[in-house]
């Protein structure tokens, strides 16, 4: 059975590229990302892990750890992290499991057959501090992820864990949000001060309110 929203990402050992590492002792109380490429030396992964290495500084700020993977043994993930290293002009300073066996990828379901029997494709799970799986997303090895949009997903994941609030469609940081259909009219007034704005009953709109 493939892993789905709410399930508890299961837990692993994996050499990588800084070392073995528990996968829940590496994410300790943080959120996590987890996501796989398909193979090293491959153009759009060099920038997928060029990028990830650039907002290095946004993830942590976010108190999130990133985790690669692909199929790759070791030897190859620690020459082409210099190739990424010369040629996106960053430091990879985050994991890269190496996963020959492709024991991580099985258990997270990395590998589509119809799409390759033998790679793992763009899979990305985002873990909450829970160990629970709150975003997944798979793309093909021809199209690079946004990472942006992996950021701003992170953030409304923590608005919402720590507010009683969604985010709209195309919600960027700073921007107002939506008050969840759990919270009554009458208790979202008393919740949120800045104010609410009662389009309909169900759509409701207020400040973000950790501004
Ligand atoms: C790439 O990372 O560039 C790539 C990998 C596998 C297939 C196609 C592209």
């Amino acid at each position: 059975m493939s892993l789905r929203l709410g399930d508890v990402a299961p837990n692993f050992q994996a050499t990588t590229s800084e070392g073995a590492i528990d996968f829940y002792e590496y994410l300790g109380n943080s959120w996590g990302v987890l996501f796989s490429h398909p193979a090293d030396y491959t153009p759009v992964c060099t920038t997928e892990l060029g990028k990830t290495a650039l907002l290095k500084t946004e993830f942590d700020k976010r108190n999130v750890k990133v985790l690669a993977l692909s199929v790759d043994p070791l030897d190859k993930h620690k020459g082409w992290i210099n190739d990424i290293n010369e040629t996106q002009h960053v430091t990879v300073d985050f994991p890269i499991i190496a996963d020959p066996d492709k024991t991580v990828a099985n258990l997270y379901g990395m590998i589509h057959p119809n799409a390759s029997e033998t790679f793992t494709v763009r899979s990305l799970f985002i873990i909450g501090p829970d160990k629970k799986v709150k975003l997944m997303i798979t793309y093909p090895a021809s199209t690079g992820r946004n990472f942006y949009e992996v950021l701003r997903v992170i953030d409304s994941l923590q608005l919402t864990a720590n507010y009683s609030v969604a985010t709209p469609a195309d919600w960027k940081e700073g921007e107002d949000v939506i008050v969840v259909p759990a919270v009554s009219t009458e208790d979202a007034i008393a919740k949120f001060p800045k104010g609410v704005k009662v389009v309909k009953p169900y759509l409701r709109y207020t400040p973000q309110p950790d501004k």
